[in-house]
């Protein structure tokens, strides 16, 4: 068989390399040449020019296009990665966000030219107000544990309030949390206790009940678990916290699975986040900006971070910095503007109802993955979940010797990006590695059923040809890698680029 020619727009530039070629040239110097070591005295020069690739723009072009075309993204196919609610993301989001009046406003502009700023960010205040059951809200976090962060230091400034700063010096965590909870209670100064779950899942009272105390400050809970699993004990959680005087903080990052169903604030939590850039389509992943709101109850509320916004008697609104029981500012002005404006068009497009459906469908989905997959994957609790539902590879490792890395990496060769891997951490999957799969509202039935029929067939390529699966994937630039060196021994150079 003849062998196909390597094509340059596939290589690297380094590759494809000329002396001398260039995307741009200049015209012959027009003004007197200036000694660079001169006039730019004292500035640290390299002693040889950097050794970098020289090629035609085309080829630059082209190379740039096919590493984009390479990218993965939820526009391009299913992107079920669990616990991140990789939903698509409304093309009138941006669309809208991209007007002058949002791009060109700045943060120092009067308040007389940004009402309409204002109101968006007072009706965006209010609806999440809605969505929690809780009474205020501010927009200022940028990220999850930035709310939390956020929150936490809130509960710290009550009990500083209330005299009781020394005497509270403990967070309780449930040990399947997310791990910015504990970092959390850590950099608000608390000491991190842990709360081993019960069998099913759920928070196991009598444990509660033996660690809750006087030195406890707080409680943090997410709801729905990052097992993927509500917790029906909410308002006796909040009792025992409450009884003993300690705060209820609820990591609302999986939102998208009870958002306008239940609002926690009626089971008894004092405070808790949004993950705007889950729950309401801001588009996120590698680390783009997102929002992480609080809601707190009204006792709490004293503490939010200024500056709050607030609608006057005559209708307007202005920026309220007299807050002298405040925690300060958390982040410079008021917030990912634009990410605050993205999650407001899409609450508003959506409305009460369209909220409801979208976490009933969320839910929906991840069951219907759960019972088509059960007999082909362990599920990790086959009860009825909520947003995400978490396999594991027990049968697939027991039986054939494939791990979750070798299912994951399968997955790829059908043009799916890999679901969440080994998180939950093995210790709470029973030693197993987790696979969790959240699947969203956004997508289709027949989208979620081309998921579970790729997924049957890797269970059966386990069985037929497990090394089949252990080395996928086979259809993409590079093969597996061995991600253990390289995240233990890193070689973060290029070797041609060394010349
Ligand atoms: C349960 C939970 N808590 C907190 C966070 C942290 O959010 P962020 O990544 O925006 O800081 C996440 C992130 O996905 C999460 O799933």
């Amino acid at each position: 068989m003849t062998k196909i020619p390597e094509n340059p727009a596939e290589r690297l530039m380094f590759e494809i390399s000329k002396p001398g070629r260039r995307c741009v040239t200049f015209p012959a110097l027009d003004v007197p040449e200036v000694d660079v070591d001169v006039a730019l005295k004292g500035v640290k020069l390299r002693s040889e020019p950097a050794r970098l690739p020289e090629i035609g723009e085309l080829d630059l072009v082209r190379h740039f296009k096919n590493l984009a075309d390479k990218n993965y993204s939820v526009d391009k196919n299913f992107y079920p990665l669990g616990s991140c609610t990789m939903k698509y993301n409304p093309k009138i989001n941006v669309t809208l966000l991209a007007q002058p009046g949002y791009t060109k406003a700045h943060p120092y502009l009067p308040e007389a030219d940004v009402q309409g700023h204002l109101e968006l960010m007072y009706n965006l205040e209010h609806y999440l107000c809605e969505v929690s059951g809780l009474d205020e809200v501010t927009l200022q976090p940028a990220a999850g544990a930035h709310g939390e962060l956020t929150g936490v230091m809130c509960i710290k400034a009550y009990f500083e309030d209330k005299g009781e700063a020394d005497q509270r010096t403990e967070i309780l965590i449930p040990s399947a949390a997310h791990g910015t909870n504990p970092a959390t209670a850590a950099m608000a100064g608390f000491k991190a206790v842990t709360l081993k779950e019960a069998a099913n899942g759920n928070i196991d009272i009598e444990e509660l009940k033996k660690k809750v105390g006087p030195q406890t400050a707080g409680m943090m809970i997410t709801n729905p678990s990052t097992l993927g699993i509500l917790e029906p004990k909410m308002r006796e959680i909040a009792e025992i916290l409450h009884g003993v005087g300690a705060q209820l903080y609820m990591d609302g990052a999986n939102m998208n699975a009870i958002s306008g169903i239940v609002q926690p604030g009626d089971y008894g939590i004092d405070v808790m986040h949004f993950n705007l850039h889950k729950t309401f389509s801001v588009p996120h992943g590698g680390g783009g900006p997102g929002a992480g709101p609080i809601a707190v109850r009204k006792h709490l509320a004293p503490y939010l971070p200024t500056p709050r916004v607030k609608k006057n008697d005559d209708g307007s609104f202005s920026f309220d910095y007299n807050r002298p029981k405040t925690v300060g500012k958390v982040r410079s002005f008021f917030g990912n503007f634009g990410a605050l404006v993205m999650a407001y068009i899409y609450m508003t497009q959506l409305g009460r109802e369209g909220v409801r459906r979208m976490s009933q469908n969320a839910v929906l989905g991840a069951n219907y993955i759960r019972v088509m997959l059960r007999d082909y994957y362990h599920v990790h609790h086959d009860r009825t979940n909520a947003h995400e539902v978490v396999f594991t590879d027990l049968k697939q490792d027991k039986e054939n010797g494939v791990h979750t890395l070798d299912i994951a990496k399968r997955l790829i060769d059908y043009g799916i990006h890999p679901m969440t891997v080994y998180f939950p951490l093995p210790q709470n999957t029973g030693g197993q590695g987790a696979m969790m799969v959240e699947p969203t509202e956004t997508e289709s039935k027949e989208s979620i059923d081309y998921f579970i029929d790729c997924m049957k067939k890797i269970a059966q390529e386990c069985k037929d040809n497990p090394e089949l699966v252990k080395t996928a994937p086979h259809t993409t630039p590079v093969s597996k890698v061995d991600e253990k060196t390289a995240s233990t021994n890193p070689q973060l150079y290029c070797a041609m680029c060394l010349g």
